[in-house]
């Protein structure tokens, strides 16, 4: 609908004799947010982190009047390809998605770009040498998290010796495979971890970023090795599944096996302040509102950072206290 109203715009301009503006992406103009519809293609609804970055982007598209087509593809990129190439049908002003796994996504996106229509990348990147494909990524560096939780493990080392046989056996519940937070949190944290030799990763398995998957997964690691001194999750919800096992396994969560996990959603910060979580790096899940800001700019011909990251901190459950009563996901 922008498209077309700015058509007419741009050719009442050229009737009355002005130089006409516009932008490569055929939708040029003002950015005038009431005129711009927004398809946005979302992983799914596999935590809670996806839950508030749902209703982070739906809220903040309300409030700039940005008509907002939302798809939820169930963690399966080819859904997640069906509904953009609906986007396209329908010739929306502009597309946003958060990509599945890394991989496989030129051929759409360049139908994207025949179409004239903008992508926006947020929260995960897409693995292409073609950067011509999208107009901006935003989101959070996951390698640098995956590096803050390496980091606590490597200063916490004496203590997180549980089992006190100068190994720091580690086992890794790895988000869903092929998926960026899930490729980068895994690097950052063997490169930080990789500065103290005592400190193994054991055992690595996906638990698709969901409570369920990290309970079954934690069950079987606990079923196999009785020597477990630390569990990396790479998000909130497979820590928190963890937890139920460890407690069914008879153990305590925080003491006799440590946690480190991603996220700091509300069920995360609640269980680092019971002690039962020991660090939380922080992922935020809200960035609807600079999404849509990006959307009005690339929209209005504006140049915008082709990689906008998002600000983040960690938590240690002192922190988590403190942290809590405000907290608004
Ligand atoms: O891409 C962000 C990750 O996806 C979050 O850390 C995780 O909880 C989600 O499912």
């Amino acid at each position: 609908m922008f498209k077309k109203i700015m058509s007419v715009t741009a050719g009442l301009v050229l009737a009355g004799g002005l130089a006409a503006c516009g932008s490569d992406s055929g939708s040029g103009g003002s950015g005038s947010s009431g005129d711009i519809t927004m398809g946005f293609a979302q992983v799914g609804a596999e935590s809670g982190w996806r839950t508030a970055n749902t209703k982070s982007i739906q809220a903040s598209a309300k409030d700039a009047g940005i008509d907002l087509k939302f798809s939820d593809a169930q963690q399966k990129q080819e859904n997640q390809i069906k509904a953009i190439r609906s986007y396209i049908q329908q010739k929306v002003d502009v597309i946003a998605f958060s990509p599945v796994v890394e991989t496989g996504w030129d051929t759409v996106l360049q139908e994207a770009k025949r179409a004239k229509i903008p992508v926006v990348l947020t929260d995960r990147a897409v693995d292409s040498d073609d950067t011509s494909l999208y107009k901006t990524f935003l989101g959070s560096d996951f390698v640098v998290e995956g590096e803050k939780a390496g980091q606590w493990l490597v200063d916490n080392a004496a203590d997180s010796d549980v089992n006190g046989d100068g190994k720091i056996n580690v086992v890794q519940l790895e988000g869903t495979t092929g998926a960026a937070p899930a490729i980068d949190r895994a690097e950052g944290f063997a490169d930080t971890t990789s500065a103290d030799p005592s400190i193994e990763v054991t055992a690595s398995q996906t638990g698709d970023f969901t409570r369920d998957g990290g309970k079954q997964v934690m069950e079987s690691f606990l079923q196999s090795d009785d020597s477990i001194d630390v569990v990396y999750a790479h998000n909130d919800d497979m820590g928190l599944g963890a937890i139920e096992a460890i407690e069914a396994a008879g153990l305590k969560p925080g003491k006799d096996i440590k946690i480190i996990t991603v996220d700091a959603v509300k069920d995360g910060m609640i269980a680092l302040s019971e002690g039962k979580i020991n660090y939380i790096v922080e992922c935020s899940p809200l960035l609807g509102p600079q999404l849509m800001d990006l959307a009005e700019k690339v929209l209005a011909g504006e140049e915008v950072e082709p990689r906008i990251l998002t600000e983040e901190t960690t938590f240690t459950p002192e922190q988590a206290k403190e942290a809590l009563p405000t907290r608004e996901y």
